[in-house]
């Protein structure tokens, strides 16, 4: 088991990518602390890895408010003892999100808070337990848009995954001497619930697919399993790198419409 002994606090445990994560860590033999804004799918989450022998706890609260995630640190520490890796993962998208012109002002900042402020704030409350630790791993779920421009916009989102991945290099090179290793990841479109709101209808999923070399979504697993590794001490001498997740997306130049 590649993440035995490990305790990891994972964002947004509750639904897609988190969840999905959060299983896969406790297959791997982590503890898992499964933090997010609703109780009842991080309970879902919890039960599912115990369920499959595992061990895992359960942290409520917004991660854009400073006293809920220094809570949340907290309680997740005291169920086992201490944290030593951090998915970033949580975060929000919303359909009034788009151009920088016509995203409504607070649009821009209620997705700065949720997909930007929450990793800086879960970084200043995690951070002290990963040193505490003697060392540790971040992980932060950017997002291709962090590599790339779209002319399918949502400025804000884009904006905040900017900053993710920046933010992620410079802890890595801060906190390098003190073995605690910063790494971001940038999916490609993933099925959850998540992206399933915008591509809901087949005209706007077929105007997508034609981007996508694999011509398919990423399963929430396959992104899973690149955190896995990413956390695990196989990935020792990675800190400060952007991993795309994408079925080749960012590796796209034309896509030929003859073979959608
Ligand atoms: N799905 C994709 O195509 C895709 C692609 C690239 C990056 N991402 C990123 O992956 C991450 C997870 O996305 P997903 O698709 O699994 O989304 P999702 O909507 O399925 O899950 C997000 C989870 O985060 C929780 N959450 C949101 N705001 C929170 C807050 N303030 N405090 C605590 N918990 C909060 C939600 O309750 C939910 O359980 C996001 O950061 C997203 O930007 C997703």
């Amino acid at each position: 088991m590649r993440l035995a002994g490990k305790r990891a606090f994972i964002t947004g445990a509750g639904s897609g990518i988190g969840r999905a994560t959060a299983e896969k860590f406790g297959v791997e033999g982590a503890s898992v602390i499964c933090a997010d804004l609703r109780a009842a799918p991080a309970e879902a989450t919890a039960a599912a890895i115990r369920a499959a022998g595992g061990q895992a706890a359960v942290v409520i609260g917004d991660l854009t408010i400073e006293a809920d995630c220094t809570a949340m640190f907290r309680q997740g520490a005291e169920n086992f003892g201490g944290i030593d890796v951090i998915f970033n993962n949580a975060g929000i998208c919303s359909g009034d999100d788009t151009g920088p012109v016509e995203t409504p002002l607070a649009v821009w900042n209620e997705t700065i808070a949720a997909n930007l402020t929450s990793v800086f704030l879960c970084c200043k409350a995690g951070i002290p337990y990963l040193e505490a630790a003697g060392g540790g791993v971040i992980i932060n779920n950017a997002s291709i848009v962090a590599l790339v421009g779209s002319a399918f916009p949502q400025i804000a989102y884009t904006a905040a995954k900017g900053g993710v991945l920046s933010m992620t290099r410079e802890i890595a090179v801060m906190y390098a001497r003190k073995k605690i290793r910063a790494v971001a990841i940038c999916p490609g479109p993933t099925a959850t619930p998540l992206v399933q709101a915008f591509l809901a209808d087949e005209e706007a999923w077929l105007l997508r697919r034609k981007y996508l070399p694999m011509g398919r979504l990423a399963q929430p697993a396959e992104i899973a399993n690149v955190v896995a590794f990413l956390a695990s001490d196989e990935a020792s001498f990675i800190t400060g790198a952007a991993y795309p997740v994408d079925g080749g997306l960012t590796s796209a130049y034309v896509i030929d419409d003859s073979i959608v």
